[in-house]
């Protein structure tokens, strides 16, 4: 039972998305709880330890624990009377690619009976268009007039605590009262309020992600055609990208994996009844990548007889987050065909299977960089054969020479 009078709640805080704001809101002098259904979780944010890496955080975490700004619980009806609830649950796709709407309806499900007409309710996970107009019918429908907002987030995970304070906030609202409350909110952390409709806020976070990935799969393909070709495509990006700036955003080749991307392009896909046929190359594209190194591979060793080493199982460089990484997809192709698969990961803690760096790199007869972290630079590998999708250790990414059938 909460006795101080909270400002705010970040229903979801203790998430990736939800933490990182909490943090800030606290930071910013206003009474802040953390609602989470993970106690596990919230206890060891509460010892003030952050639950996965996201720069700058910690810090600032020990600051508003010790302020005794940010509060914890995983009671709904320690929300009653909270002015401003912010929803930062997980928004997945389901077995059919389409948008599980069910952990939205959940959550609000559970909050009926605290949910009262003059509470801002500000949506900050990432929906399908017509979320937020359809929250709001809901909760009229059952006699709720709260004021509804869409304030998405798009910074890039393990960096908010900067990108929070840098990057544009979107918002939008049902009415102009919710916008502008939503507004007021946002200003007190963004340096520029970006106002939209809902429907539209929702359309343009979905976009930010489903365009990356499409850029992710444009130079994805290259990086395929160019390989098979046996030429190295980092020497081609390289010079194509040099003081030519038509070209400077041009992303590099490599895993294009994650709890958003992918999600949120066949949120887009379903939403246009699958008419949205480059967003579906995209994921073809990038989900097949991991399975083009396994055919590459297959083509030069006998890969029954091989064991292959993966370095790097997190989704992306310096993260400790495996939601959807590729990696996994890698590892159990070829679990099908190579002899032995041995993985590791200097950030993730979530594998009992994961084994150190030194006996995968020895016990390895080749070895693929999954994931560039910083932790892999300046790493001596000998004369093992490493195949280097994103060219981390300059050597090029054309399948190794030592790689011979
Ligand atoms: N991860 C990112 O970088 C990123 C970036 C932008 C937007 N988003 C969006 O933000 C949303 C959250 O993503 P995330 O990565 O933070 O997910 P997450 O799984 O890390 O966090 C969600 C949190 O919500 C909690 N939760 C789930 N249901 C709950 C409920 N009914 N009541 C209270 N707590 C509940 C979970 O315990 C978890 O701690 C998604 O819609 C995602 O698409 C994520």
């Amino acid at each position: 039972m909460q006795t101080k009078r909270m400002d705010i709640c970040v229903l979801g805080g203790a998430g990736h998305i939800g933490l990182p704001l909490s943090i800030l809101l606290a930071q910013r002098g206003l009474e802040t709880l953390v609602y989470d259904l993970n106690q596990k979780t919230i206890d060891v944010v509460r010892s003030g330890k952050m639950p996965f890496l996201e720069e700058h955080a910690e810090p600032l975490l020990h600051e508003v624990l010790e302020k005794r700004k940010l509060h914890f619980t995983t009671k709904a009806s320690d929300l009653a009377g909270v002015p401003a609830i912010v929803i930062t649950v997980g928004t997945p796709v389901d077995e059919f690619l389409n948008p599980s709407t069910k952990a939205i309806q959940d959550c609000i499900d559970s909050l009926f009976p605290i949910l009262s007409d003059d509470q801002l309710l500000v949506l900050r996970s990432t929906v399908c268009p017509g979320t937020t107009e359809w929250l709001d019918e809901y909760l009229k429908a059952r006699g709720k007039r709260l004021r509804v907002a869409f304030c998405p987030e798009r910074v890039v995970q393990g960096y908010a605590i900067e990108q929070i304070r840098s990057l544009p906030q979107i918002v939008s609202g049902t009415t102009p009262e919710a916008e502008e409350a939503a507004a007021q909110l946002f200003q007190a952390l963004a340096p520029e309020i970006v106002r939209m409709s809902p429907r539209e806020a929702e359309f343009g976070k979905l976009f930010c992600n489903a365009y990356r990935y499409i850029q992710f799969a444009a130079t994805n393909q290259f990086y395929m055609m160019v390989t098979r070709a046996g030429l190295d495509y980092a020497k081609i990006h390289a010079g194509i990208t040099q003081n030519y700036a038509r070209m400077s955003d041009f992303p590099r080749q490599g895993f294009a994996a994650g709890p958003c991307l992918f999600k949120d392009t066949m949120q887009l896909t379903s939403y246009s009844n699958n008419q949205f046929s480059i967003g579906m190359d995209a994921m073809l594209v990038n989900e097949g990548l991991p399975l083009f190194l396994v055919e590459q591979i297959a083509n030069r060793v006998e890969l029954a007889k091989a064991t292959v080493g993966l370095l790097g199982m997190a989704f992306k460089a310096n993260s400790d987050d495996t939601r959807s990484s590729l990696s996994y997809k890698l590892k159990k192709a070829l679990r099908l065909r190579a002899s032995r698969v041995l993985c590791t990961d200097p950030h993730v803690t979530t594998d009992s299977e994961l084994l150190p760096l030194e006996r995968v790199v020895n016990e390895s007869d080749v070895l693929i960089l999954c994931v560039p972290h910083q932790a892999y630079r300046g790493l001596d590998l000998g004369k093992k054969p490493v195949i280097d999708v994103w060219n981390f250790f300059n050597r090029g990414t054309a399948m190794p020479a030592e790689l011979r059938g």
